[in-house]
């Protein structure tokens, strides 16, 4: 009975002590608005249910909260968020507001201090040092390996002509699979003719269990996690990757060295295209090993199945909007006549429509449909001053479909939204899929590229036919539930 009461007495404590230290952050939640809060639990209920549900309770709840115009508070568990929808706030937060959420921390497990979840005093430097990797002249140097990589896509989905509806997401995705991992690492990965390898899987397994627990309350906690055999799974998984990564990196390490320490001992560059991380070794920056592993993790983890996901989405939405797929295919014709070469530098600059469309999917079927970050500072919005420490939600997926910015036929298709006319009044926040300020995007113009690369050598062999893309649902990133059915016949 003693002990008993001891517990109880040391737990009450405790609990007092914990009110105590978070007395402000109460006391600044007391004066936000609020909507669908449960007493004690909060906005918890929300976020339980599968991948479907969970994504349509975050649209009704920012939908909500969009309609009272104010800034809200959200509470999940134990964690604070303000949510706001007014675009100066938004634009506030994404410029100010650097370090990403504790929610992220189940990525860093696995991506470490990589630049996608660095804490902001390490983040910066990276980024500083990473900038000139992805700058313009870097990227375009990749365009050929986009256009053969494209290449062998059509060639595999000439099997598929004229038979039933498909996933187009299974073959797009191994296609950026072996882009990224070319132009990151140098590594032919061949995942075109071979998508089922070790490393794939462990990627696969990897990424289920970090989604899993980024939406199961009761996976959260280290404690209660480890008790469960995903924790076992998850590092097993994790280690195969690294390892596949770090020996990639030894291995390019010792031809750098090298080559660069010749027999005669003068120092050269080796010439062609260069990958991300050849790069980093000729500038000698000073990144460790793990350092490198991590980066190099990050974008390729970063820049598949987003970009993937979208040309996916252009082809579902193109199937079922045939006139602008007309459109599109006219603009291709115009630029390639009859030749079947593969994109140039130039060909992708004149391919506006296509970059249109591309757009308006991106708005439409925003891939990252959340970004969130958390105060270190007080930050001061439009109608309060946010304290240290509390999360900050930003939803473009919402913002995207928000009648008060596009209009009432926001849910439409309408590629001529993104006409240079139509854009010029456009607040910066309206729009931003590859998120904006000093954290945005850093492999945006890549994506571009690459999207219209892959998309225009599709649409040149191919008329893509498909219903609407149904109901969607969230696993980190936003994919269609049903997969992105499409059906292939061949242009003459
Ligand atoms: C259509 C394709 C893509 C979309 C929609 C997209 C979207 C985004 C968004 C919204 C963020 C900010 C996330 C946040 O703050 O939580 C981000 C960050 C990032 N993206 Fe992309 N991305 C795409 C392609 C790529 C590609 C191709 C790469 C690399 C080759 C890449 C590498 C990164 C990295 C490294 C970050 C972290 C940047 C930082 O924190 O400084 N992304 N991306």
């Amino acid at each position: 009975m003693f002990v008993l009461t001891l517990i109880l007495f040391i737990l009450v404590v405790y609990y007092l002590k914990y009110r105590r230290s978070r007395k402000l952050l109460y006391k600044f939640s007391e004066g936000l608005h609020s909507t669908g809060e449960l007493p004690i639990i909060g906005h918890t209920h929300w976020f339980i249910g599968g991948p479907e549900k969970l994504l349509n309770n975050i649209r009704s709840l920012a939908e909500r909260i969009d309609d009272t115009g104010s800034i809200c508070k959200v509470w999940i568990g134990t964690s604070l968020y303000v949510v706001t929808f007014n675009l100066d706030d938004v634009q506030l937060v994404l410029e100010s507001c650097l370090e990403k959420d504790s929610s992220y921390k189940f990525l860093r497990a696995w991506l470490g201090n990589g630049l996608f979840v660095a804490p902001v005093h390490l983040w910066k430097s990276h980024r500083r040092l990473l900038l000139p990797v992805f700058n313009n002249r870097v990227i375009e140097d990749y365009i050929e390996i986009f256009g053969k990589q494209g290449d062998i896509l059509v060639k595999r989905l000439q099997d598929r002509v004229g038979k039933n509806q498909f996933n187009v997401y299974e073959y797009v995705t191994s296609c950026m699979l072996d882009i990224v991992f070319e132009t990151s690492m140098g590594e032919k990965m061949h995942v075109q003719s071979n998508p089922d390898t070790p490393y794939l899987r462990a990627r696969k397994a990897v990424m289920s269990i970090i989604n899993m627990r980024l939406f199961k309350a009761w996976l959260q906690p280290d404690v209660l996690f480890n008790l469960t055999r995903h924790a076992s799974s998850q590092k097993e998984n994790i280690d195969a990757t690294h390892k596949f990564t770090d020996e990639v990196i030894m291995k390019k390490k010792t031809v750098y060295d090298k080559f660069k320490y010749n027999i005669n001992g003068s120092e050269e560059e080796k010439e062609g295209t260069k990958d991300t991380l050849q790069i980093l070794l000729e500038r000698e920056i000073n990144f460790s090993n793990i350092e490198l592993r991590e980066h190099l993790d990050s974008l390729t983890i970063a820049g598949n199945d987003t970009t993937a996901l979208v040309i996916s989405y252009v082809l579902i939405l193109l199937g079922n909007h045939p006139d602008t797929q007309e459109e599109v295919y006219m603009e291709l014709k115009s630029i390639f006549g009859n030749s079947k070469r593969i994109p140039t530098k130039e060909d992708l600059g004149k391919m506006e429509t296509l970059e249109r469309v591309i757009k308006e999917t991106m708005r439409l079927y925003t891939v990252v449909p959340i970004i969130a970050r958390k105060t270190l500072t007080e930050l001061k919005l439009s109608t309060c001053t946010v304290p240290a420490g509390v999360g900050c939600a930003i939803v473009p997926f919402v913002m995207h479909r928000s009648k008060k910015i596009w209009g009432s036929d926001a849910d439409n298709f309408n590629p001529d939204r993104f006409l240079p006319e139509n854009c010029a009044t456009r607040h910066p926040c309206a729009y931003m899929p590859f998120s904006i300020g000093p954290r945005n995007c850093i492999g945006r113009h890549f994506a571009f590229l690459v999207m219209k690369s892959i998309i225009s050598n599709i649409l040149r062999s191919f008329k893509i036919i498909s219903e609407p893309c149904g109901p969607l649902k969230i696993e980190i990133i936003l994919f269609p539930v049903c997969g992105h059915l499409i059906c292939l016949e061949r242009r003459s």
